[in-house]
């Protein structure tokens, strides 16, 4: 099924790119994970009943509808460019009427990713390259202070992954890669997710090397 059809099952319009206008370096343009690499997490990320996804980035809201139509997980896009947070919105309308029995809430913020507030409950973070490497890391740090704060473990899962993300986690973070989901069919070796964790253990753990020394 091509990916306006596939959009049409949803209710929702997201194919298509979206440049930004006033060369904002930091910001990357929109454009949709496709539906296909879609599919391929959803039957190898084991997604549970008590997951809260954010999507940074989440441009029309691709994502953030088809992981809470497939899994009825709660989801939270969060989107910086405001014709494209007002298209997520006019989708979630439509989405909606679909979606009636759907209880788990779905939620788009407009703002910064590096600003939004991470909620204790979210534990997977998704990002199909939205910005710079320096805002990312910024993310990335408020995902690390929630948890120290609120102990928990989490994921990011990473589609399209570019080194300078990958170059970070494995040598400024505690992050470890559990998984790689390649997506069958393509011809581009960065067409694939790469999945990081953060356990809950690691901060008792690094505390319990701290009282030691
Ligand atoms: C490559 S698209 C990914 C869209 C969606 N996550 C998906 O996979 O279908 C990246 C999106 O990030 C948005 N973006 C760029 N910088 C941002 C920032 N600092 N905060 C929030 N959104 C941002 C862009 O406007 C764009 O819509």
């Amino acid at each position: 099924m091509g990916e306006r059809k596939q959009d049409k099952v949803l209710g929702i319009r997201t194919v298509g790119i979206r440049e930004w206008t006033n060369n904002i370096i930091h910001y990357n343009r929109y454009e949709a994970t496709p539906y296909k690499a879609l599919k391929v997490l959803a039957e190898n990320y084991k997604f549970r009943d008590t997951d809260r996804v954010v999507d940074f980035g989440c441009g029309r809201g691709r994502v953030a509808f088809y992981l809470h139509n497939r899994f009825h997980l709660p989801v939270t896009g969060i989107e910086a460019n405001d014709k494209t947070y007002e298209e997520a919105l006019e989708n979630k309308a439509i989405y909606r009427l679909k979606a009636k029995h759907i209880i788990a809430p779905i939620k788009f913020k407009y703002g910064l990713a590096q600003h939004y507030k991470i909620d204790k409950r979210d534990n997977c973070f998704y990002f199909f390259n939205p910005f710079s490497v320096q805002i990312f890391k910024k993310v990335v740090y408020n995902i690390m202070r929630s948890v120290e704060e609120y102990r928990r473990t989490v994921d990011l899962i990473l589609y399209y992954p570019i080194c300078e993300y990958k170059d970070f986690l494995n040598t400024s973070t505690p992050f470890t890669i559990i998984n790689k989901i390649r997506v069958p069919g393509g011809s581009d070796i960065k067409e694939k997710f790469i999945i990081y964790r953060l356990k809950e253990e690691f901060f008792d753990e690094a505390e319990d090397i701290e009282l030691a020394n």
